[in-house]
């Protein structure tokens, strides 16, 4: 009987999808009782809006929409909402505090590996990496010609951060060996720590002006929403790479397949379109200039597990009534 009712007393914890890394599934299920959604590779959004009546937590593993309808479907119980992503623009912030519910992310855990995809996706789009595959599949390499399919250089470049916390800095981190020329970003404001990397802020248009290599790193929001669009593709260099491991819609996907068809800038490497999944006859599969990944930039089991167990800690923190270690 005791048991019974220390079970049924516990805090009820919904976690959106099986996926979860198990360490973080150890964390909780010592202290809560957890209602795991089955669905792979996580519940839909009628599947989220059926289980969340009444729970106190929410563990948010994909990017259904936090918003009204599902706050009103959780209903007064609901204390805390973590998702397991920096990234939280599928969550109504102000409308998740104004009912004095917490909302945490998973920021810093993952910034080194979102960093790492982007010095990829920086050198595999400057030297060329999907084309040069398919000129070995199509019989079409020319051996030992001295202006064949020639790239770009990193050692010597100027680097534009768009956005310039955690992952911007920890891209600028990765590349300074590689002996570049200068670094400089745009963002709200001038941060503090851009003096460890020699960064310059700049305006946005100056670093279109400056950058050989623009890297978007920034936070979706109503100002970013479509940020670069035509007019900021023919601002940029004509053999300007352009490195998306933030958000699709930052971009203007129509213009930036008009900007690679017409080179007006040299190359995309993109680990984040729209939508997402990216349909399998988008303009953008068949660019030659265009080097694609399928958002992983956090993908991998050290960076997954620790995004899964900062959420939990997240969740267990707000429970407890102490502060949150990774707070929105
Ligand atoms: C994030 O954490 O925001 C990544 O993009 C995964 O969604």
């Amino acid at each position: 009987l005791h048991d019974a009712f220390s079970k049924m007393s516990k805090p009820r914890v919904l976690v959106t999808s099986p996926e979860v890394l198990q360490p973080a599934i150890d964390l909780l299920k010592e202290r809560y009782e957890l209602i795991i959604c089955p669905e792979k590779p996580y519940a839909t959004r009628q599947q989220t809006l059926e289980r969340i009546s009444g729970v106190d937590a929410a563990l948010w593993c994909s990017k259904v929409k936090v918003d009204k309808e599902m706050l009103d479907k959780a209903g007064p119980n609901l204390k805390v909402v973590a998702t397991i992503s920096a990234g939280y623009d599928h969550i109504d912030v102000k409308e998740v505090k104004s009912r004095g519910i917490k909302v945490g992310n998973t920021p810093n855990v993952l910034s080194h590996a979102v960093a790492e995809v982007a010095v990829l996706l920086c050198l595999a789009t400057a030297r060329r990496m999907h084309e040069g595959r398919l000129k070995i599949v199509n019989n079409e390499w020319e051996a030992s010609s001295l202006q064949w399919f020639l790239g770009q250089d990193i050692q010597g470049s100027t680097i534009g951060i768009v956005g310039f916390g955690g992952i911007g800095q920890a891209v600028a981190k990765r590349l300074i060996p590689f002996g570049i020329e200068k670094i400089v970003y745009s963002g709200n404001s001038c941060k503090p720590e851009a003096k460890e990397y020699n960064a310059e802020f700049v305006s946005f248009d100056e670093l279109l002006k400056q950058s050989d290599f623009v890297i978007i790193a920034c936070p979706l929001n109503d100002k970013t929403r479509g940020m670069f669009n035509d007019e900021v593709f023919n601002k940029m260099k004509s053999s300007a790479i352009l490195v998306n491991v933030a958000r699709g819609d930052v971009v203007d996907q129509p213009a930036l397949i008009r900007a690679l068809e017409q080179k007006k800038i040299w190359g995309a490497g993109l680990d984040v379109m729209s939508p997402e999944p990216l349909p399998t006859d988008s303009p953008l599969l068949k660019l030659p200039n265009c080097v694609l990944l399928p958002h992983v930039g956090s993908a991998t089991v050290k960076t997954r597990t620790a995004m899964s167990v900062l959420a939990a800690k997240n969740i267990i923190a707000a429970l407890d009534g102490t502060p949150m270690p990774a707070p929105l």
